[in-house]
């Protein structure tokens, strides 16, 4: 299966696809992205998606050359070229080619790429047993600093944290704040069950403000779940009954344990309501099962 992509309106093998060393993107990291999930040939949630690129741009000063109808053309257009009914895309926009200083003035032109693949981010092994999880010791930068709203083509303090997790022979790891608050995973949403309640942390402690994590809310709360968004830190995380990660890669991960320690329930009861809840959604959105 061959991963497909478009590029400021022409559509090639992935392969193909190359851009300008001279692109802001590559040289600063300066554009923003959406990851998508696509079921039955079925971009999920593709409105909140682009509403969210948009936002982002909006956010760093950049202009997309393309209306969300257009943008939501291209990325059916992309689906249908892929072999696959099912599979991931990676929108991108970057600030274009530019000269080697930082200054954005000198790039005329974003580019944008559609890109469809197979996803292979997390293995069926993890989903059956759970994550084993780590805090890194890689803080988040403070929501004053990069607003986490902003879904960025900045992710190395992830990557450091990815790299902590990986050198503990762990599955994910979590981020923390200055303040010592929880954040959010590498490249997903957190939430704890504690009780009868369901617990994240507020975007303004450093959370992406995820699309999984909204229907998750959404969907709890139509189930008569309490959902608080406040502070948490690692004392909630010792003391929770239940942990698991959202995402739109991840979907909805258990998690086994933190920093070693098992959590009393993986995937718990919540867990499973929830997850059903999500998938009869995937398959009212885009049909079908997955
Ligand atoms: C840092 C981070 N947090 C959370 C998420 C989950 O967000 P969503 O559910 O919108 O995919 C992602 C997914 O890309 C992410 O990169």
């Amino acid at each position: 299966m061959q991963a497909i992509c478009w590029k400021n309106g022409d559509i090639m093998s992935a392969k193909e696809a190359t851009i300008s060393v001279f692109d802001h993107g590559l040289l600063y990291g300066d554009g923003v992205f959406e990851g998508i999930r696509f079921y039955h040939g079925k971009p999920f949630l593709l409105d909140a998606h682009l509403q969210r690129l948009e936002d982002s741009a909006r956010a760093i000063a950049l202009e997309i050359p393309y209306r969300r109808c257009e943008l939501a053309g291209a990325v059916n257009e992309v689906i249908a070229a892929f072999a696959a009914p099912a599979g991931y895309i990676r929108l991108i926009v970057t600030r274009g080619v530019g000269c080697l200083g930082i200054n954005p003035k000198h790039c005329t032109k974003p580019t944008v790429l559609i890109i469809a693949d197979r996803l292979a981010m997390i293995s069926e092994a993890i989903r059956r047993r759970g994550a084993r999880v780590i805090v890194a010791a890689t803080r988040k930068p403070s929501a004053d600093s990069l607003d986490p709203r902003i879904k960025s083509l900045n992710y190395l303090n992830h990557i450091q944290a990815r790299i902590e997790a990986n050198h503990a022979g762990a599955d994910e790891a979590l981020l923390l704040n200055a303040q010592g608050h929880l954040a959010e995973g590498t490249a997903d949403n957190v939430f704890l069950v504690k009780g009868d309640e369901l617990l994240t942390p507020p975007v303004s402690d450093g959370a992406l403000a995820g699309i999984t994590r909204a229907a998750i809310i959404e969907l709890a709360r139509d189930a008569g779940i309490a959902v608080s968004i406040r502070s948490l830190g690692i004392y909630d995380l010792h003391t929770a009954d239940a942990c698991f990660l959202t995402g739109t890669g991840a979907e909805l991960i258990p998690v086994a344990s933190i920093d070693g320690r098992r959590l009393p329930q993986c995937p718990g009861a919540m867990f499973e309501v929830l997850n059903d809840a999500f998938h009869a959604l995937i398959a009212h959105e885009c049909g079908g099962g997955e």
